[in-house]
């Protein structure tokens, strides 16, 4: 059984959706022999994480980077800002990826890492899921597929588009775990 976990933290819900499209796009595509779960970050358990074959791990970029709880905070301050008009997600403000991968064991798990991010080139904004592919490779994790970003508006709003795209990332990270992991028995529709 070909196992794969999406993790995610979202403040407003667009990395929420962007996780979401990522496993419509995977179920697209798997047979009987491959298993795709999704949890908010605050909800995994350890024991979930230990035995996977791809751990999928997404975050809103913050100050350049990884959430951590002053930006967390700041995000609810916005939240609370009636002309921004966004709405935080449940448990948002707790523990974000930051601190998920920090007490995340080794595993010889494959990554795939995205984030979301303003519309805007890199060099500006930062990237969320670059601050995941460099914890996730000290881990020893081996990455799956190239990270992705995913664009929001400067009010916070998915780029229209990002959906589909996210959904292809999910189908193209099954047919390449079926590459990687051939011995899990996972051939489509097995
Ligand atoms: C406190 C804070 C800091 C942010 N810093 C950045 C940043 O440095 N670069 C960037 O591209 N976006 C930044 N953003 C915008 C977020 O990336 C955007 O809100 C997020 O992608 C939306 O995802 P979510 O709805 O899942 O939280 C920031 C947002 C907040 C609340």
């Amino acid at each position: 059984m070909l196992k794969i976990l999406i993790v995610y933290e979202s403040m407003f819900g667009s990395t929420r959706s962007v996780a979401e499209a990522v496993e419509r796009g995977a179920r697209s595509v798997v047979g009987n022999r491959v298993a795709v779960a999704l949890r908010r970050v605050g909800d995994v358990q350890p024991e979930e994480v230990s035995d996977v074959d791809v751990l999928v791990v997404g975050a809103p970029t913050h100050a350049h980077s990884l959430s951590r709880p002053e930006s967390r905070a700041e995000a609810a301050k916005w939240a609370r800002d009636p002309a921004r008009q966004l709405t935080l997600e449940p448990d948002a403000r707790e523990e974000g990826i930051r601190e998920f991968l920090a007490t995340l064991h080794p595993t010889d798990a494959a990554f795939v890492a995205f984030d979301t991010r303003v519309d805007a080139p890199e060099l500006f904004t930062g990237s969320a899921a670059r601050a995941i592919r460099k914890r996730l490779l000290k881990k020893g994790l081996e990455p799956l597929l190239p990270s992705e970003s995913f664009l929001v508006t400067t009010e916070g709003r998915l780029v229209d588009g990002e959906d589909t795209r996210a959904e292809h990332l999910g189908r193209a990270l099954v047919e390449e775990a079926r590459q990687t992991f051939p011995a899990t028995g996972a051939m489509a529709g097995a």
